[in-house]
């Protein structure tokens, strides 16, 4: 016996044939960046105990990674150094020394793999003895006095050959002064990818570990959003746009889907969403104790990320879901 049912969506996932027909979303290896974090010196390889499969590494086996990963279709990547303790300093001096190791080692991926596409990091946090994306005066994060590191921060990044400056520091009005200080410089073909909705995450926490960049007090919640909102994401993305940005990131992404609907449908640039740390790890846990088929919950993630909107995807599965990818496309 039948019931009367004119509306049987099934009908459209009565095979695979089919379901390919309809399928909405389609991620691949190019809309991902892999972020490596790089050391100074020669042939080592750290792993970060927080973050199972990603290893901090010197300059000879990043330059391997990014090989690996162009050879799978992965050909965008994002860089953030671990500094020796002894080398940082209330004003992130270190980053802004034109020969340190960040920028050497940027030098030698642009080199080997002009067509790789290659962004930084702007921060203070991984150059900076307080932990803290500012300058810190009494115990306050003083957000005009960091602007002008960011910029030159940025500058000599951009000289070093990056195609594009991740500002990650939630300050205000640093994209207008990274742009002009870009510009000023004739660094007009450099990009501005904008951490722009940054939230104050407790999913952060294997990178700190990773860069020893854990704040030394306090937190970062004067700079960085509350989780608890959604529409001020629409506001930094008006100044960030305004001031000049390329692409809009939303950071975490999997608790912020719906802020990064949001940008996609407020804006009309590039998304792009960070898979943070902390999801990585949460996921790779749950693995490790045989509690979730890994290689069909990491793809559903990173899609579920894409469907809300982010054109672009930050994530430290990108090798292994390029070669998931090349396993399903041979
Ligand atoms: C710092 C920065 C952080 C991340 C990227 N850049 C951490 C923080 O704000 O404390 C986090 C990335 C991740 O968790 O994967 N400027």
């Amino acid at each position: 016996m039948a019931y009367d049912l004119p509306q049987r969506p099934r009908r459209n996932r009565s095979s695979a044939a089919v379901r390919g027909l309809v399928r909405e979303t389609h991620l691949t290896p190019g809309h991902l960046i892999y972020p490596l974090f790089v050391l100074d010196g020669a042939s080592r390889r750290e792993p970060i105990t927080s973050m199972p499969g990603i290893d901090r590494v010197t300059e000879d086996h990043a330059l391997r990674e990014v090989e690996e990963a162009m050879n799978l279709g992965v050909s965008s990547f994002v860089l953030f150094p671990a500094v020796d303790d002894a080398l940082k300093d209330a004003s992130a001096t270190y980053g802004l020394s034109r020969d340190n190791f960040y920028l050497r080692l940027a030098r030698a991926i642009k080199d080997r793999f002009p067509e790789a596409w290659l962004m930084s990091d702007v921060a203070m946090d991984p150059y900076s003895s307080d932990g803290h994306d500012g300058v810190v005066k009494e115990g306050q994060i003083v957000n005009d006095l960091t602007l002008p590191i960011l910029a030159d921060m940025a500058v000599v990044q951009a000289e070093a050959g990056f195609d594009s400056i991740g500002p990650s520091d939630m300050m205000d009005g640093r994209v207008a002064v990274i742009r002009e200080a870009l510009d000023a410089a004739g660094h007009t073909d450099t990009a501005i990818l904008s951490y722009t909705a940054k939230y104050a995450s407790a999913y952060y926490g294997p990178f700190r570990d990773a860069l020893e960049s854990a704040p030394k007090h306090g937190d970062k919640k004067t700079y960085q959003m509350d989780p608890a909102n959604r529409r001020e994401a629409l506001r930094e993305a008006e100044l960030d746009m305004a001031e000049g940005a390329d692409m809009l990131m939303v950071k975490p992404a999997l608790c912020y889907l719906d802020v990064i609907l949001a940008l996609k449908e407020f804006s009309d640039r590039p998304i792009a969403a960070y898979n943070v740390s902390g999801e990585y790890a949460m996921l790779k846990a749950a693995a490790e104790k045989g509690w979730i088929d890994y290689d069909k919950a990491m793809p559903e993630m990173l899609l579920s990320i894409h469907r809300a909107g982010a054109d672009v995807i930050l994530t430290y599965f990108a090798k292994e879901y390029a070669q998931l990818y090349r396993s399903w496309h041979g």
